[in-house]
């Protein structure tokens, strides 16, 4: 029997593993170790978790009672218990190694919607169980938290189910829009406080019927209000999502008693409300008017094919021209976008670079905010592939430095160059700020085709005097420059 105090401790340690982790992830010089950390520390709390509840703990006078009934020591109730956690652990890890960088945010918001639902279910099933022993006095808190719990679960749930199908294409990304939205959304919640007025106040467990109701409402504000929002505000409603399943963890951890459970949640909940933050900044929009939906109404959400607006010629290069245009510039910046993820053309970028620097040049990257399709995303492909990350810089750093730069290689990049978020207060992207790839000498982009990025908006850049097309697949046209720089 391992003493109550060490599952104590192990929670204590997983909390501050789960701190350090987060802090790691800060960094890419520190993120495998930042990852390390949250494997060992959700480790520990598994395996605490299911040595308490399999009854393998000694717990002090008194305790024991409270706790009794969240015990499996029936053995038939720990093997199903077992089970559970062995098919989970089986089929999260086979789904995460198979997962394309490209479908991550996917699969991100697809494991939101479970951890929505089992606030939902466990919610539900505290209320009509008797697993947690509440002090005398302390029921309406309970039941507070119960709501709370299922409340924030039900619209996180088929919010990410939603944002999932959105992210997959499987539903259109077009904001879906009712009249009189606003005040519908309001009159859910204003039914959902009514409802908690009549359950928190209910003796016993006899209120099923205001939680079940609540239920139903709260899944349909989820849905809802995920609906409403367009493609292009996507990787925000995600990631608000994120902070969402947090709070739902945390008011679950209220319920059941349960610190860790109180702590991680609390970590993920701000942690993604932070990060919503710092994307809306990038995107240049107020967090309440992407809750509130209805933006980019052009559709966009896995590359559209809007009308081109006459922008006039595109003006092309051949592989051949642009080895020249590289030898020739000693102040290169490569853009890297969706399309680079795509071709995976990071490691043969690398060698490039290597080859370029090597020849005296300097060459760095300049990433946008949401370059790709999820936080990080052109951070992590470059780290894979080896790229130092002194040369890896942030919009706000790199930005005013187009004007002096001879040439720029935009790769797999459009909504994030697009002149028209500047420009255009017309455009679905107006406002977002962007990389001013323009203003250096001479440009050139690498994509397949004149196909419009996630926004769906046509790109001016490709239009402008300063602007070379280099059409094809990313990774073999770098393959490409790359034989064409080596045979010089
Ligand atoms: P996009 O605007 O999506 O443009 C990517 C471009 O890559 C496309 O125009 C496509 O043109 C090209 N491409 C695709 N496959 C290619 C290949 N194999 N080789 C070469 N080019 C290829 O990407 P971006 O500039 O990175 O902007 C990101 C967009 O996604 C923003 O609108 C952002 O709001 C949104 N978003 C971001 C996130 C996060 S958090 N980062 C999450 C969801 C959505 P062709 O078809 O002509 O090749």
């Amino acid at each position: 029997m391992i003493p109550y105090g060490a599952i104590l401790s192990s929670y204590l340690v997983a909390a501050v593993l789960f701190i350090l982790s987060l802090g790691g992830l800060s960094h890419q010089k520190t993120s495998r170790r930042g990852n390390l950390y949250g494997m060992i520390g959700m480790a520990l709390a598994v395996g605490a978790t299911a040595l308490l509840i399999l009854g393998k703990v000694q717990f002090p006078e008194g305790l024991a009672e409270n706790l009794r009934g969240i015990l499996l020591d029936d053995p038939t109730t720990a093997t199903v218990f077992a089970a559970a956690i062995g098919i989970g652990a089986l089929t999260g890890s086979i789904l995460a190694a198979r997962v394309a960088m490209t479908s991550m945010p996917e699969m991100v918001a697809i494991l939101h919607s479970f951890v929505g639902l089992a606030a939902v279910l466990v919610g539900i099933s505290t209320y009509l169980g008797s697993g947690i022993l509440v002090p005398e006095g302390g029921e309406l808190v309970h039941n507070i938290e119960i709501y709370l719990a299922v409340f924030i679960g039900a619209i996180t749930f088929t919010g990410s189910v939603l944002a999932f199908l959105k992210l997959r294409g499987s539903v259109s990304g077009k904001p879906i829009t009712l009249p009189g939205r606003h005040l519908l959304n309001l009159l859910m919640v204003v039914a959902c406080v009514y409802l908690s007025i009549g359950f928190v106040t209910a003796e016993g467990h006899t209120a099923v019927q205001p939680l079940l109701w609540m239920t139903l409402i709260a899944c349909v504000i989820g849905f809802h209000m995920v609906a409403a929002i367009g493609g292009a505000d996507m990787p925000v409603v995600v990631s608000m999502l994120n902070s969402y399943s947090g709070w739902a963890a945390a008011a679950a951890g209220f319920m059941l008693k349960n610190d860790l459970l109180i702590v991680t949640g609390a970590l993920v909940g701000s942690s993604g409300a932070i990060l919503s933050y710092i994307m809306c900044r990038a995107m240049n929009r107020s967090f309440i008017s992407v809750i509130l939906g209805g933006f980019g109404t052009d559709g966009g959400g896995g590359g559209g094919t809007a009308a081109a607006r006459d922008h006039g010629e595109v003006t092309t290069f051949d592989v051949d021209e642009a080895v020249e245009a590289l030898r020739e510039a000693s102040e290169i910046i490569i853009v890297p976008g969706y399309g680079m993820a795509v071709a995976q053309a990071q490691h043969s970028l690398s060698q490039m670079v290597d080859f370029l620097k090597e020849k005296g040049k300097t060459v760095r990257f300049g990433i946008h905010p949401v370059a790709g399709r999820l936080p990080g995303h052109m951070n992590v492909l470059l780290a894979e592939a080896n790229v130092d990350y002194n040369i890896v810089l942030e919009m706000d750093e790199i930005n005013d430095d187009f004007a002096a730069t001879d040439l720029v290689l935009v790769i797999g990049a459009n909504d994030i160059v697009n002149p028209d978020a500047l420009e255009d207060p017309t455009s679905p992207i107006a406002g977002m700020p962007v990389l001013e790839v323009w203003k250096s000498e001479t440009v050139v982009v690498m994509k397949r085709s004149m196909g419009t990025g996630y926004a769906g908006v046509q790109n001016p850049l490709f239009f402008k005097d300063n602007s070379r097309m280099l059409f094809g697949d990313a990774k073999e046209v770098v393959d490409q420059l790359m034989t064409g720089l080596r045979s010089h």
